[in-house]
């Protein structure tokens, strides 16, 4: 990994600190000696804050959410992604308000955070113990960063499927329009399942294939496809990542689930 940088070192609360992990070895981290960086009790792993967010230099992704599309995001999901998956605004919006309002006291885990365009609106209110977003690209966490400048947030570069949290520490996990990027979907499913408490709740939303044509045609045809859900697999695929009470509703493209962490 990087060495650390003489960037400024935010003030991560104990509290915090003890609930990071690194997300190669699962091993805690203390505050490194050197520079602003903080380091993996077990092997040479560290991250280094960047402007303020925690960056575990993740591997590159499937699709890079980079440069202007980073830049455009909010008005890309307005004006493309909505049209695309053929789903109402209020639709994801209702979901994040709901996941944050379950997470109310605890920690809210939101991975893919993006630009957190749809949790923003409710989390200045929520009376959260603490907002983790995790994302891989950097332009996106920092867009989430400026949005987010009035609640204590703590913005995280790093991977859905190796997520630098211990186990257990999350009560809600929200995953929303990320599952269709990652190749391996079981891995990702039970990154979220071991970062949340039992019992906690995970809730989300990604396109499935047959469930709208235009998102199937635009697939069919795309030189860099997505790794959308099967609608018939999908709820077993979470109870096989440990999770019980599972709800899928569909709207246009888009499978909405939510599922509850099990012991
Ligand atoms: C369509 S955006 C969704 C953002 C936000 N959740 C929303 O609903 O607006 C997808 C995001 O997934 C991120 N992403 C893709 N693969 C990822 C991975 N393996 N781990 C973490 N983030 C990933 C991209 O960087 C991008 O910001
Ligand atoms: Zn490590």
């Amino acid at each position: 990994m990087e060495n650390s940088s003489p960037a400024a070192f935010p003030a991560l609360s104990p509290e915090l600190m003890g609930l990071l992990r690194c997300p190669v070895d699962g091993a805690p981290l203390v505050h490194a000696s050197t520079g602003s960086a903080l380091s993996c009790t077990r092997a040479a792993h560290s991250a280094q804050w960047r402007g303020g967010i925690l960056d575990f230099s993740p591997a590159p992704g499937t699709h890079a959410f980079e440069g202007w599309v980073a830049w455009t995001y909010d008005l890309l999901l307005s004006r493309v992604l909505l049209r695309r998956f053929a789903v109402r605004r209020q639709v994801l919006e209702r979901l994040h308000e709901r996941a944050v309002k379950a997470a109310r006291g605890g920690l809210l885990l939101d991975g893919p955070c993006g630009t957190a365009v749809l949790s923003a609106p409710w989390l200045l209110e929520a009376g959260l113990r603490a907002y983790v977003g995790v994302d891989l690209a950097l332009p996106m966490l920092q867009r989430a960063q400026r949005r987010l400048r009035m609640c204590p947030t703590l913005l995280v570069r790093g991977d859905l499927c190796a997520l630098p949290l211990a186990e257990g520490t999350a009560d809600v996990a929200l995953c929303s329009l990320g599952l269709q990027f990652i190749r391996d979907r079981a891995m990702a499913l039970r990154a979220l399942r071991r970062a949340l408490r039992p019992g906690g709740l995970c809730l989300g939303a990604a396109p499935a294939l047959g469930l709208f044509d235009g998102y199937d045609r635009r697939h069919a045809t795309r030189p860099d496809p997505d790794f959308p859900l099967t609608a018939s697999t999908f709820a077993s695929e979470l109870v096989e990542a440990g999770f019980r009470d599972v709800t899928l509703s569909t709207e246009g493209a888009l499978i909405l689930w939510e599922a509850t962490a099990s012991s």
